[in-house]
């Protein structure tokens, strides 16, 4: 019971990773907002989860909703200590053919959102004056270039400066700042970039993702379960001492 009677926000924790660190909070003994743009999933995870759990209506995206979702949290569990700041979106093109449309949204999700959510946690985190923890989902994207996926990585790119930089600003108030880089992880997302694959590269649907799977030295992607021990690690009061870090948990492919 690590997180005992902490209060958690988890953006986009409908489904996927996001859920995985919601049930692992749970067990660990803390309140978690599945804070997501589906809130009819997000009901549906909380339920699931059982009562540590409520759903909160999310769009990173805007202004308002991020402000009412901090609201809503305080108000349910009197004060904000944890935040992951986890939902994205995920594109491929070729760079001659990248849109406008797909830049704009990939970086009003990935990075603004990331950005001004972790601005409106901060905010109640200094206003309540007991510090708190805050985890930004990068990923090993963020650390190289990809022939398709030109916009996500920059995307994840920002991730890991983002979290340098408030990282080394918030730690005063006792915020710690950090980042976790997946490698691949199997889900519905990555379904989704499967079929990506298969239109761009003309492949058979899940080839891509064999192929992934199979150049993981570990030797078969992630599952969200893989990232929840770090996730639990960084929210927890062992990680104190740590700012500002993004840390790499992908089977060793970041290495290869
Ligand atoms: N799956 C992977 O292979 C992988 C690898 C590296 C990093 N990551 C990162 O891990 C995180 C979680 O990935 P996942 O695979 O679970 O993704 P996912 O697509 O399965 O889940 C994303 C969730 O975010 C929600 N969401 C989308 N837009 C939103 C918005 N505007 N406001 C609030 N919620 C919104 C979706 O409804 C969904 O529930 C992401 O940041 C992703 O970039 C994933």
């Amino acid at each position: 019971m690590r997180l005992q009677g902490k209060s958690a926000l988890i953006t986009g924790s409908a489904r996927g990773i996001g859920r995985a660190f919601a049930e692992a909070y749970a067990r660990e003994g803390a309140t978690v907002a599945i804070a997501d743009i589906n809130l009819e999933a997000a009901e549906a995870t909380a339920k699931a989860i059982g009562p540590a759990a409520h759903a909160v209506r999310l769009d990173v995206t805007d202004q308002a909703s991020i402000e009412a979702a901090v609201k809503a949290v305080e108000a349910k569990t009197g004060g904000l200590d944890i935040l992951i700041n986890n939902a994205a979106l995920f594109d491929l093109a070729p760079i001659v053919e990248i849109s406008r449309a797909s830049y704009d949204k990939l970086f009003s999700v990935n990075v603004a959102g990331t950005l001004f959510m972790l601005q409106a946690a901060a905010r109640s985190m200094i206003a309540a004056g007991r510090g708190g923890k805050i985890i930004n989902m990068a990923s090993q994207a963020g650390r190289r270039g990809e022939p398709l996926v030109a916009v996500y990585c920059a995307t994840k790119a920002a991730v890991i400066s983002l979290t340098q930089s408030a990282g080394l600003d918030l730690i005063k108030h006792r915020i710690n700042v950090n980042a976790i880089a997946p490698g691949v992880v199997d889900g519905e997302h990555w379904d989704h970039v499967d079929s990506l694959f298969a239109r761009y590269e003309n492949r058979p649907r899940g080839e891509k993702k064999r192929l992934v799977g199979e150049s993981v030295p570990y030797g078969r992607m992630g599952k969200p379960e893989d990232l929840t021990g770090m996730a639990v690690f960084l929210a927890s009061d062992e990680a104190e001492y740590i700012v500002a870090q993004t840390y790499n948990v992908d089977g060793g492919q970041w290495m290869s």
